[in-house]
C-alpha cells in the first residue's frame, strides 16, 4: 500500500463548493418556517437563495462534464453501481468488516449519482417556482400562463429538498462509518486528494484548454452567487397611471385604492352608492364618476396580472361580492399576525391605509421586499 493521488483539485473543489452552497440554500429556504423561524427580509434572503442555488446548479453541470471528462476516480465509468456490490458493501458495514476502495464506494457511488440527480431536479424545479410565483428569473414568461402550477410545483421543490437531505443524512452516516470506525481518513482524502491504496497511480495532466474550462467552471458559482446576492432587483411597481381626479375625489377621506384590489362588480357597486358610502357622502359630479369608474373598472383585479389580485379574486370564490378589500379573505389572512394595535400608530392610523406599510400600494403593487411597518 502507498500513498497515492485519488482526488484531483477540482473535484476537491467542486465538493466542498457543493457542501458551502446547499448549506446556503437550505438555511434560506422558506421552510424554515415550519420551524417557527421566520425570515425577516424575506426579498434579501430569496435573491440570496436564488444565488445559492444558481451556484448549485452550475457546480452540478460542472460535475457530469467531469464525470465524462475529468481524472479516473471521477468519471463516472469509475462508479460501482452493481446492486451485489452494494448488498455486500452495506453486509461488511453491519459486520464491521473494513473494505478499501480507491474510488467511490459502492455506497458513495450511489449517494453521489442521487446528489447529482436529485440536486439537478432541485435547482430545475426552483427556477419555475421562482418564475411561476414570482414572475421573475429565466422563466418569469411562465407567469402568466401557469401561475395556477405554482403551488403543486412549490411542493415538488419540497419534496425533491427532502429527498435530497435524506441522501446527504446517509452519506454523512456512511462517511462517520469509514472515519470512526474503521480509520480510513476518507474526510482528509477528500481535503488533501491522496487516498492510501494498493492501485498503481494514474497521473492526470489536463490540457491547457480543459484545465482552463474546468477551473471556471467550478470557480463561477461563487461570482455568480454573489452577484444574483446583491444585484437581483425588486420589482418596480406597475406602471399605473392614476387619474388626477381620483386621488383629488377618491383620495381626500383616505388613501386611493388600487383599482386592482377588488373585482370591477365591487367597484360598480361602491360607485352607484356614493351618497351612502360607509356611513359617509361621499357623493360627486356625473362626469367625475364616469372617469373614476372607468378607471376602476378597467384596471379592476380581474384585468390584472399581479399575484395578490389573483389571490383575492381566488379567495373570494362563491363568498359573494365584497364592498370592503379588508373584507377579502385573502386580505384577513394575510393581516391576521399582526396585532390590532398596530393600526393605533399614528403614522398608520388605519388598517384601510395600506400605503403606511406599502410603498406602492396605490399602484396596486404589494411585494414583500417592500413592506414597512412604522415604528410610531
Ligand atoms: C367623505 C369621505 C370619503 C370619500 C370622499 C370617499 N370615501 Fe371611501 N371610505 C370612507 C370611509 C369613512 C370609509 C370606511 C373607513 C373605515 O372602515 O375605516 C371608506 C371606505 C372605502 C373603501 C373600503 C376600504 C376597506 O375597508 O377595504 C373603499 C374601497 C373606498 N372607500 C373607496 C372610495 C372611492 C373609490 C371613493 C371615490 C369615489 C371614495 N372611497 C371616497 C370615506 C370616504
Ligand atoms: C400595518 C401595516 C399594514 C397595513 C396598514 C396593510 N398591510 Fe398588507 N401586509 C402587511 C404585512 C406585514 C404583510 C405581510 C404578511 C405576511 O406575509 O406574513 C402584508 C401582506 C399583504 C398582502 C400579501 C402580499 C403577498 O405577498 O401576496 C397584500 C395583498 C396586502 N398586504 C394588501 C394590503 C391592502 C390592500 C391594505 C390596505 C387595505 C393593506 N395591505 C394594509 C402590513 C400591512
Amino acid at each position: 500500500m502507498k500513498v497515492i493521488q485519488v482526488w484531483d483539485i477540482q473535484t476537491r473543489i467542486f465538493h466542498w463548493s457543493l457542501v458551502v452552497f446547499v448549506l446556503c440554500s437550505l438555511v434560506t429556504a422558506d421552510f424554515l418556517r415550519f420551524f417557527g423561524i421566520d425570515l425577516v427580509n424575506k426579498d434579501a434572503w430569496l435573491a440570496f437563495h436564488i444565488g445559492t442555488g444558481t451556484a448549485v446548479g452550475i457546480l452540478l453541470s460542472f460535475r457530469i462534464f467531469w464525470g465524462l471528462r475529468g481524472p479516473r476516480y471521477s468519471r463516472f465509468n469509475s462508479l460501482r453501481l452493481s446492486i451485489a456490490e452494494l448488498c455486500a458493501y452495506f453486509h461488511s458495514v453491519i459486520k464491521n468488516v473494513k473494505t478499501s476502495y480507491t474510488g467511490h464506494n459502492p455506497a458513495a457511488s450511489w449517494s453521489a449519482l442521487c446528489i447529482i440527480a436529485l440536486g439537478l431536479l432541485e435547482v430545475i424545479s426552483g427556477a419555475v417556482v421562482f418564475g411561476l410565483d414570482e414572475r421573475r428569473g429565466m422563466l418569469g414568461f411562465l407567469y402568466l400562463d401557469f401561475h395556477s402550477y405554482a403551488d403543486s410545483i412549490k411542493l415538488l421543490h419540497l419534496g425533491f429538498a427532502y429527498a435530497l437531505m435524506a441522501i446527504i443524512f446517509g452519506h454523512i452516516c456512511g462517511v462517520l462509518n469509514e472515519t470512526i470506525r474503521h480509520k480510513t481518513g476518507i474526510i482528509m482524502a477528500m481535503l488533501s486528494g491522496k487516498k492510501l491504496s494498493d492501485e498503481p497511480e494514474t497521473p492526470f495532466v489536463p490540457g491547457a484548454s480543459l484545465a482552463t474550462v474546468s477551473f471556471a467552471w467550478v470557480l463561477s458559482p461563487f461570482i455568480v452567487a454573489i452577484y444574483f446576492s446583491t444585484s437581483m432587483e425588486t420589482r418596480q411597481p406597475i406602471n399605473l397611471e392614476i387619474p388626477p381626479i381620483y386621488r383629488k375625489e377618491c383620495g381626500s377621506c383616505h388613501m386611493a385604492f388600487p383599482p386592482n384590489a377588488l373585482p370591477a362588480e365591487s367597484w360598480k357597486h361602491m360607485m352607484a352608492n356614493l351618497m351612502d358610502h360607509f356611513g359617509d357622502d361621499a357623493s360627486i359630479d356625473e362626469t367625475a364618476q364616469r372617469e373614476i369608474e372607468a378607471y376602476l373598472v378597467q384596471n379592476s383585479a380581474e384585468r390584472s396580472h399581479e399575484e395578490p389580485s389573483i389571490k383575492f379574486l381566488r379567495s373570494i370564490g362563491t363568498a359573494g361580492l365584497p364592498l370592503r378589500i379588508t373584507d377579502i379573505p385573502y386580505w384577513k389572512e394575510k393581516h391576521k399576525p399582526l396585532d390590532q394595535s398596530i393600526y393605533g400608530r399614528v403614522t398608520i392610523k388605519s388598517r384601510i391605509n395600506c400605503v403606511a406599510c406599502h410603498k406602492w400600494s396605490e399602484y396596486g403593487s404589494f411585494e414583500d421586499s417592500d413592506i414597512r411597518i412604522p415604528k410610531n
